[in-house]
């Protein structure tokens, strides 16, 4: 009775402490596993921190940001910089068909149209690095260009229309104004967010064919479908700029050049996006690019541009060329061959030398 007794009573010591053993492994188990899935979890959210951090960043101080007029305290000061401006924003109203200044001086269009915001918005065609970054040389010159030059290719090539005298009234405003926006930004760097963002390049080809359906679907209700834009009903202003026709820019000007059409119109067009919240695809916005620029727009004579060829950009659609590609594929593309071939050329050059 008793032996049966002292063995039940050893099993029971035995079960209870085997039933200690394993609770005491199953607490360890337990505590193991949330100190790895903590330790998991630990770089995780200190990167997705980090991330937050930096996306805070770069929306806020990263970009640069146009001073405000009211930080201004010399009135006469003041006075230019708010006349060079006005210039920018209503252009037409100065030098288009019934301008105060000049009449019919250019094709009516704004500097605005193409320098969003008064040329302050973050990779809308913006001039904040451009006091920083002149007198600089540019190939499409071949010479050393100060702003009121490339102020006045933009008067003759995107306006299609007359220079401004350098010491007029005008031209100092606009100096003005592009040399106060800038002011901020070291000379010889270039501010973070400045002119246009680049785009990928396609493998293929540009495609006007492709770019006309993007264009009805995505532009033509504003642009209208002749792309000759439309006016205000005094007809003394543009409210949906021309994007091709007689009143559009010329062969000569930056956006003839489909790189910087698809770059500006990416990251801008339809109006009210942004480099942030973009609503085409690279693909379209190269072939919109491609559609605009085969349509007709005026001529300029500019034979004298580029004067060194090995110099021309990839996409300047007129011969001759120092790489053999022909005119179609340096209008259109696809651009990595040409590319690779003037890298080529180069090297041959520097070593050769
Ligand atoms: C049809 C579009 C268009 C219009 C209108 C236009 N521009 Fe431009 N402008 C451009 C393009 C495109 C560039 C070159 C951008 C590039 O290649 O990065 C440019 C470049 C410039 C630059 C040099 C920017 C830099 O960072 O190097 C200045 C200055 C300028 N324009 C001033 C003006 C002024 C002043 C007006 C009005 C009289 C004007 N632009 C009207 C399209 C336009
Ligand atoms: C909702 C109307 C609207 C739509 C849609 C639109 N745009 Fe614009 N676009 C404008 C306005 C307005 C401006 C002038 C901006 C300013 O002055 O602030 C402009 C300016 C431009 C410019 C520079 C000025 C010029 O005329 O050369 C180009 C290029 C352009 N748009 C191309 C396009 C393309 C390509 C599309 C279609 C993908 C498009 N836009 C869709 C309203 C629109």
């Amino acid at each position: 009775m008793s032996e049966n007794r002292d063995r039940e009573i050893i099993r029971i010591e035995r079960l209870t402490l085997l039933v200690r053993y394993i609770s005491v492994l199953l607490v360890l188990i337990i505590v193991s596993i949330f100190v790895i899935l903590y330790l998991l979890h630990q770089p995780a959210a200190k990167q997705q921190r980090e991330q937050v951090a930096k996306a805070e960043q770069t929306a806020s101080s990263l970009f640069w940001i146009a001073p405000d007029t009211a930080t201004i305290t010399n009135d006469s000061i003041r006075e230019w910089i708010l006349l060079g401006r006005a210039i920018i924003t209503n252009t037409s109203a100065y030098f288009g068909a019934t301008g105060t200044v000049r009449k019919q001086a250019t094709n009516g269009m704004n500097c605005q149209n193409c320098h969003l915001d008064a040329g302050t918005k973050i990779f809308g065609n913006n001039y904040g690095s451009v006091y920083s970054t002149y007198p600089k040389y540019r190939a499409r010159s071949g010479g050393i260009e100060n702003i009121h030059k490339r102020i006045n290719d933009c008067f003759e090539r995107s306006l299609n229309g007359l220079a401004l005298d350098t010491a007029s009234r005008e031209m100092r405003a606009i100096v003005a104004y592009i040399t106060w926006l800038g002011s901020g930004v070291p000379k010889g760097e270039k501010a973070n967010g400045s002119g246009l963002k680049d785009i990928r390049l396609l493998t293929r080809a540009a495609d006007p064919d492709k770019g006309s359906v993007v264009y009805i679907n995505k532009c033509q209700q504003c642009h209208q479908a002749g792309g000759q834009g439309q006016m205000n009903l005094t007809k003394t202003a543009f409210i949906y700029p021309p994007l091709w026709g007689d009143q559009s820019y010329n062969i000569g000007a930056g956006l003839y050049r489909i790189s910087t059409f698809a770059k500006f119109v990416k990251y801008n067009m339809p109006q009210g996006v942004s480099h942030t919240l973009t609503q085409l695809t690279d693909e379209e916005a190269w072939d919109v690019a491609a559609f605009i620029n085969s349509q007709p727009r005026p001529v300029k004579d500019i034979s004298r541009d580029w004067p060194y060829i090995s110099e021309k950009p990839m996409d300047h659609p007129f011969g001759p060329y120092a790489d053999g590609f022909s005119e179609t594929q340096h209008k259109y593309g696809p651009y990595q061959p040409i590319i690779d071939k003037m890298k080529n050329l180069k090297k041959q050059n520097t070593t050769t030398l």
